[in-house]
């Protein structure tokens, strides 16, 4: 019988691509959102993309402990993938409550109904944002993590370590009562870009985008003026910072290999760390110069002061990843732009 993966936060971004992916794979995906940063844009073009019509949708908060428990008792979860949460660095940082709230508040009861509903697999949307400034590069799973600078990254490791405790302590349930065995992975992202090839999903940003990406696709379609480059004084070859981008499609076909390596019981530890990367570093110009050679198109940039809170370099080593979840990323750093490029095309065709 197919597995049954719910979901969190599934009609974003990357829970979008995910989605897709799993169908692809055999998996039944229940999906859950509040749509508190998307609207039906991606998951119709889930629908679209699967040719499947029928995908169930629950517009829920997973902070409302009752509404996650009603799902875990509809159906027979096999795996949750927690994307559900707010991601703006800058905003953390002014609104604290509110990203410790949603963002913790959200897990904790997550892995309650997985602890309580029986046990479940549980996989959590982390960020290479806990390795902060890391003195050796590129970054392994062992790596330290640093001190985060801002209430986001520090939701990240707090919720990486939630899980990891969750999973100690349940680790010898017998499903008495229904308390069951909570098993985790934690995936590692860089720094998720592009589309689908189809370019029926993709990043929707509301308002002024802070990623890079989306503002690059913006300024090129002409919704923003100029893309201010962040600082060309770092010492890098060309003094931009470096970063590992992975393509959106690659990682959630991560996500499909980390479910599977739990749903199957192949994994070697009840919880896991992986980096999701492509372990190549890319500096930010030279990402800017591919998009324009790529989408044979000149963009309208200029070099501004440094955004404070960048970290200079970062990329992935990506062995662990390669070698037990037998994932590698595949798209070209090219292929992946022309897809950012072809999907904010689409989304001006639907103006
Ligand atoms: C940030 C978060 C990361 C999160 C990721 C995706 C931190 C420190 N970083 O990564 O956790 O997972 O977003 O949401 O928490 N840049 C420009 N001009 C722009 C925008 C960006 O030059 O208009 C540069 C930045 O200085 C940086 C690179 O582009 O060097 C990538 O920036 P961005 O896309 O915002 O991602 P990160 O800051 O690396």
């Amino acid at each position: 019988m197919a597995k049954t993966v719910l979901v969190s936060g599934g009609a974003g971004y990357i829970g979008s691509h995910v989605t897709v992916e799993l169908i692809g794979k055999g998996y039944e995906v229940v999906v859950a959102d509040n749509m508190s940063n998307c609207d039906l844009t991606c998951f119709e073009g889930v629908k679209k993309i699967t040719g499947r019509d029928d995908i169930p949708f629950h517009q829920i908060d997973c902070c409302d402990s009752e509404a996650v428990n009603r799902l875990f008792d509809e159906y027979k979860i096999d795996a949750v993938i927690h994307f559900a949460a707010f991601k703006a660095v800058g905003e953390s940082v002014a609104e604290p409550l509110m990203y410790y709230r949603n963002n913790l508040v959200s897990f904790i009861n997550i892995l309650e109904a997985a602890k309580n509903k029986g046990g479940c697999n549980v996989l959590f949307s982390s960020s290479a944002t806990v390795y902060g400034e890391a003195e050796v590069l590129p970054v392994t799973e062992n790596t330290p993590r640093l001190p985060s600078t801002s209430p986001y990254g520090n939701t990240k490791q707090m919720c990486e370590d939630i899980l990891r405790d969750v999973v100690f302590a349940t680790a010898g349930n017998d499903g008495a009562d229904g308390q069951g065995v909570v098993k985790g992975i934690a995936l590692r992202y860089f720094n998720p870009i592009g589309a689908h090839p189809s370019a029926l999903i993709g990043e929707l940003p509301r308002g002024v985008p802070n990623n890079l990406v989306p503002f690059i696709t913006q300024t090129a379609i002409g919704k923003r003026e100029c893309l201010s480059i962040f600082g060309n004084d770092y010492p890098t070859e060309d003094g931009t910072c470096l970063r590992d981008y992975i393509d959106v499609v690659d990682l959630a076909k991560a996500h499909v290999a980390a479910v599977s390596r739990m749903v199957e019981g192949r994994m070697k530890e009840g919880y896991e760390i992986f980096n999701v990367g492509t372990g190549r570093p890319v500096s930010v110009y030279e990402l800017v110069t591919a998009f324009e050679n790529v989408n044979g198109l000149k963009l309208n940039y200029k070099f501004v002061d440094r955004r404070p809170g960048d970290v200079m370099a970062i990329w992935a080593d990506t062995t662990l990843a390669n070698e037990e979840l037998g994932w590698k990323a595949e798209r070209t750093v090219e292929e992946t732009l022309a897809s950012a490029w072809a999907w904010e095309k689409h989304l001006a065709e639907q103006k």
